[in-house]
């Protein structure tokens, strides 16, 4: 029996959809639409999950693929009490929201970033962020909030786990 593990819950995947895209199997099968599908090219970045420790485009990332692995996505980013994640909290208070629909990518790619490298330069968030695209902010508040949120991290010792209590 092939399962997938999501945010911290095994599911089983039937054999009709490991021919899924993982965005379509998250959006359409597990009802997680944090996830977003803004070009299915794997153009914008707006589908970014984290498996392994590093950010996918889930549009080009076929179930199949997935199979076995942990995937974690906007949607498992919060503590067991519902408390959102250190870079959730410092996107909005950076002001790094404004539509908001490149907001779960660009969270999870910052997250990646931050579980190999807690301490990193202006330059390096925004490598990491170079593949998710903003229509709104023009990036710099964004940059900010990743920054803000590696800071609090380091300062106050808070797990940067996704799904950990703080
Ligand atoms: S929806 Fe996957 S990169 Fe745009
Ligand atoms: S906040 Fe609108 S696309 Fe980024």
């Amino acid at each position: 029996m092939n399962s997938i593990n999501v945010n911290g819950t095994d599911f089983s995947v039937k054999d009709e959809e490991l021919e899924l895209s993982l965005l379509d199997y998250l959006r359409e099968r597990r009802f997680l639409t944090g996830t977003k599908n803004g070009c299915e090219k794997g153009l914008c970045g707006s589908c970014t999950v984290v498996i392994g420790g590093k950010a996918l485009r889930a549009c080009k990332t076929p179930v199949k693929k997935a199979v076995g692995t942990s995937v974690v996505t906007i949607e498992g980013m919060e503590g067991p009490g519902g408390e959102l994640h250190p870079l959730q909290k410092a996107f909005m208070d950076a002001g790094a929201i404004q539509c908001g629909f490149c907001t779960p990518g660009m969270v999870m790619s910052a997250y990646a970033l931050l579980l190999q490298n807690p301490e990193p330069s202006r330059e390096e968030i925004r490598k990491a962020l170079r593949g998710n695209l903003c229509r709104c902010t023009g990036y710099q508040q964004i940059i900010d909030a990743v920054e803000l949120a590696a800071k609090i991290v380091r300062e106050q010792a808070i797990p940067v786990e996704a799904g950990c209590e703080r």
